[in-house]
């Protein structure tokens, strides 16, 4: 089977190409988000695409939406390309289960990431100077230990090609202003947890996470973007949990692990070995059938 890693859809506007979704206009209030199976590590995306892995993004979402969508509204509207405006419906054998339409927001231009336990960026830093973000944390901990609280750790948005950088929470007022730096962090640390919560009911733990909000035109946040999965998310299978140590993961881990394996320069994009596309597909595919319940509907 192969990989989508670029749409095109001639009578759509194109508006954008992320690292992994393509992005049309459809009209004043609306935008086609579509998913496709391109994936990036180290914000470099690789040469070959996972086959279906925009199809399990898009379901994840779509999953967590639902689920929290009393804790903050989201972004979508229908993932349901027959519900979709005409232009996109001609569209369906490609779109179905990777498209979402959602609300057109003006997208905050911050990563609200959220932090249950210390790993990779925020380990690195603690490592060295005892902090995440500039946060002072307790001494003493270990890799990947439980936090004594969940922290709300931001970074700027990068430009494509270049790297987000980590912000101390304070910083976050001179970006997105006093109402919204309070309500995106409160509000990024109440979805988690009941995320959280959720996940771990199911033997899965969420290390971390990075969510994105938008502003509506009432002046509302709003969830945006892709949530809580594998791409966006570090995923930890909670009977494997052991402080300590780097942990066993249903994300992007096996992927990062290889390109280090190969001494990646974390610019030039590289061809994926059979086995890592394999085993990526896998391990989203089992963290989607644990947190759903369900196999797979495509
Ligand atoms: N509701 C929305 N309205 C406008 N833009 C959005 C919305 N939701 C997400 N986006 C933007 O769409 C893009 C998603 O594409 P993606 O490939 O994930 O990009 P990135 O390379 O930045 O991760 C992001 O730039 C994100 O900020
Ligand atoms: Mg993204």
């Amino acid at each position: 089977m192969a990989a989508l890693t670029k749409t095109e859809f001639p009578d759509l506007k194109l508006i954008a190409r992320g690292k992994v979704r393509d992005l049309y206009d459809v009209d004043e209030n609306s935008l086609l988000f579509v998913a496709t199976d391109r994936i990036s590590a180290f914000d470099v995306i690789m040469e070959n695409g996972i086959p279906n892995k925009g199809k399990i993004l898009t379901e994840i979402s779509g999953f967590w939406f639902e689920l929290l969508k009393d804790v903050v509204p989201n972004h979508l509207i229908t993932t349901n390309v027959d519900e979709m405006p005409e232009p996109i419906r001609k569209y369906k054998a490609q779109l179905q289960h990777r498209s979402m339409l959602v609300k057109k927001l003006k997208i905050l231009p911050v990563e609200a990431i959220v932090r249950g336990y210390i790993t990779g960026s925020g380990w690195k830093e603690y490592k060295k100077q005892g902090t995440v973000c500039d946060i002072k944390l307790p001494v003493g901990l270990r890799e990947c230990e439980k936090l004594p609280e969940p922290l709300f750790t931001p970074s700027t948005k990068a430009e494509i090609g270049d790297h987000d950088e980590n912000i101390h929470p304070s910083k976050l007022v001179d970006i997105i202003g006093e109402k919204y730096s309070n309500l995106v962090a409160e509000t990024a640390l109440k979805v988690y947890s009941k995320a959280r919560d959720y996940a771990l009911s199911k033997g899965i733990i969420i290390a971390d996470t990075k969510f994105e909000f938008g502003v509506d035109s009432e002046g509302n946040l709003v969830l945006a973007d892709e949530v809580l999965t594998p791409d966006s998310s570090r995923f930890w299978p909670a009977d494997l949990y052991t402080v300590g140590q780097n942990q066993p993961s249903f994300d992007k881990q096996y992927l990062r692990d290889y390109l280090e394996s190969i001494n990646f320069d974390k610019k030039t994009s590289v061809t994926l070995p059979v086995h890592v596309i394999d085993n990526t597909m896998a391990k989203y595919v089992e963290v989607y059938t644990i947190l759903t319940g369900k196999a797979p509907q495509f």
